[in-house]
């Protein structure tokens, strides 16, 4: 069966709204953890427009799954990871102007920078993935450049709106799932997934694990955490059925 690793980024979207202290995404990180996800992920921004340092430490102190660290490959960030030592880091493209992460690293353009960025969280014994879009040479690219995972992003295949997108992007995700695994690299997914564009996806047993944020949280502000998160692993077990 494939995993389950939740961002909390949008409970502190809701909070930095007002500036305040709640909702906090560290309370929000502990109820998916005791719904049954496997790890928590959050991206700390340059703008720092939803999560803070301060829950980034938080939660290194007290997950008990894994803490994913979503970041732009710089070497702020890259200071910052070393210092908390996640379970995996994730490096991620970051415009400033952008809603969300709106499209895979560019691996094949930035492979030097990224291959000694890679190495550096290495020496501390930090996995890396990088998220790219379904495309076998980012894929191959991540390979040469260190990488230990990549995530593929399920952005276009997630707003496809006709069967013959929806099944031609399925297939690009298939694809590149499969050179992934054929050159040894661990795979995740995520963007834009939801509780119905998830289902033909797991098929793909390539995929280890999905990492999904917005539509968990947007269905916990009517539901409850706990069971937005319940709804999502059961669909995900059934996919392993
Ligand atoms: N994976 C990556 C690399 C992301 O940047 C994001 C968005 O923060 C997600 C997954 C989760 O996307 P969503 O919030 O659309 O589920």
């Amino acid at each position: 069966m494939a995993k389950l690793s939740v961002n909390v980024d949008h409970i502190a979207t809701l909070r930095q709204a007002r500036r305040g202290i709640e909702p906090d995404p560290v309370y929000a990180a502990v109820m998916a953890e005791l719904a049954g996800c496997d790890g928590i992920i959050v991206h700390l921004r340059e703008d720092r427009r939803h999560i803070q340092f301060r829950d980034l430490e938080l939660l290194r102190k007290i997950l008990k799954t894994r803490l994913n660290l979503e970041m732009a490959a710089t070497p702020g960030m890259i200071k910052i990871a070393l210092s908390i030592i996640p379970d995996l880091a994730t490096f991620v493209p970051e415009k400033r102007q952008e809603l969300t992460t709106e499209g895979g690293l560019d691996v094949i353009a930035h492979q030097r920078k990224i291959a000694y960025a890679i190495k550096t969280l290495h020496r501390k014994a930090i996995p890396v993935s990088l998220f790219v879009n379904p495309d076998v040479h980012q894929v191959e690219t991540a390979k040469a450049c260190g990488a230990d995972f990549v995530e593929i992003h399920t952005g276009i295949y997630s707003e496809a709106r006709t069967e013959n997108a929806i099944a031609r992007e399925w297939k690009r995700i298939a694809q590149a799932v499969d050179k992934a695994a054929h050159l040894g690299l661990r795979v995740n997914a995520g963007h834009g997934l939801n509780y119905q564009n998830i289902k033909p996806l797991l098929e793909l047993k390539g995929i280890e694990e999905f990492s999904i944020g917005h539509s968990i949280i947007a269905r916990a502000v009517l539901t409850g955490m706990d069971q937005a998160v319940r709804d999502m692993i059961s669909i995900i077990k059934s996919g392993a059925e």
